[in-house]
C-alpha cells in the first residue's frame, strides 16, 4: 500500500483535511522555504505520517506543547489525527509562526489549535504532553522543557539513530530530575516505515 492509502486508512473521516495540510506544505511551505523542494514527494511518508505515528503515546483529551514546531510538525499531523487534543504550536522565528497562524487558520483548527511565538525555556504553562521533531539533542531537550510537563506529563520526541548516544550524554541529568527515558519502535500503519519515539516521563 502507498503511503497516501496507508495515511487514508490511519486519517478516515479526517484525511480531506490532513491532505489540505500536505498541499498547503507542498505550494506555500516550499515557497516560504519551510520545506526543502526535494521534500514534496516525500511528504506523506516522511513528515505525515512518521509524525502520526506519535498519536498512540499521547492519552486522550489530553493537552500538547509541539515545540519547535517549524511548518507544523508533527503537531499539526497529530492534531487533525486526534481531534480530541488540545495542541499548542510553539515557534519562535517570525516567519515559521506567521506561516503556522494562516495555515491553522486555513484548516479550520483555531478553536483547538493555538499557534504562540515563543522559546520553550521562556513558558511558564505546564502540559499534559510535549511533542518534538529535529529540534535539539536530549541535554537541551530535556533542560528546556522539563518544566513544561514536570511533574505529571511526559515528552514524546521522534528521534533518530543518535538518540542512545543522547540520552547516555544525558544520564546525570535525568537522573538528577527523576525522570526515566525510553526508546520505543513506532508506526503509524503496520505498512509504514518504523520510527523512533522517545518518551521521557518523571519516576514516581
Ligand atoms: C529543524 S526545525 C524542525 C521543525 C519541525 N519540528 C520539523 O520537524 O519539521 C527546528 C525548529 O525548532 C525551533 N527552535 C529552536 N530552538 C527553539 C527553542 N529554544 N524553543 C522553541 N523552538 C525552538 C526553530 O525555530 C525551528 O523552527
Amino acid at each position: 500500500m502507498d503511503p497516501i492509502e496507508q495515511a487514508r486508512t490511519v486519517y478516515r473521516e479526517n484525511f480531506t483535511s490532513i491532505s489540505d495540510y500536505v498541499d498547503i506544505l507542498a505550494t506555500k511551505g516550499i515557497d516560504w522555504g519551510l520545506i526543502g523542494p526535494r521534500e514534496k514527494d516525500r511528504l506523506w511518508e516522511r513528515h505525515i505520517l512518521n509524525c502520526a505515528a506519535l498519536a498512540d503515546l499521547i492519552p486522550d483529551g489530553a493537552t500538547v506543547i509541539d515545540v519547535g514546531s517549524g511548518a507544523g510538525l508533527p503537531g499539526i499531523p497529530l492534531a487533525i489525527l486526534r481531534p480530541d487534543l488540545e495542541m499548542t504550536l510553539l515557534e519562535p522565528l517570525l516567519r515559521r509562526f506567521n506561516f503556522l497562524g494562516e495555515t491553522v487558520e486555513e484548516l479550520r483548527l483555531e478553536d483547538r489549535v493555538q499557534v504562540v511565538r515563543g522559546r520553550a525555556e521562556d513558558c511558564d504553562e505546564t502540559y499534559d504532553v510535549v511533542t518534538c521533531r529535529a529540534v535539539a539533542n536530549v541535554q537541551k531537550l530535556l533542560g528546556w522543557c522539563t518544566p513544561l510537563f514536570y511533574p505529571n506529563g511526559r515528552l514524546v520526541a521522534l528521534k533518530g539513530d543518535s538518540v542512545s548516544q543522547e540520552i547516555s550524554d544525558a544520564s546525570r541529568r535525568l537522573e538528577a530530575g527523576r525522570l526515566d527515558a525510553q526508546v520505543l519502535q513506532v508506526r503509524a500503519h503496520p505498512e509504514a516505515e518504523v520510527t523512533q519515539a522517545l518518551v521521557i516521563t518523571p519516576i514516581r
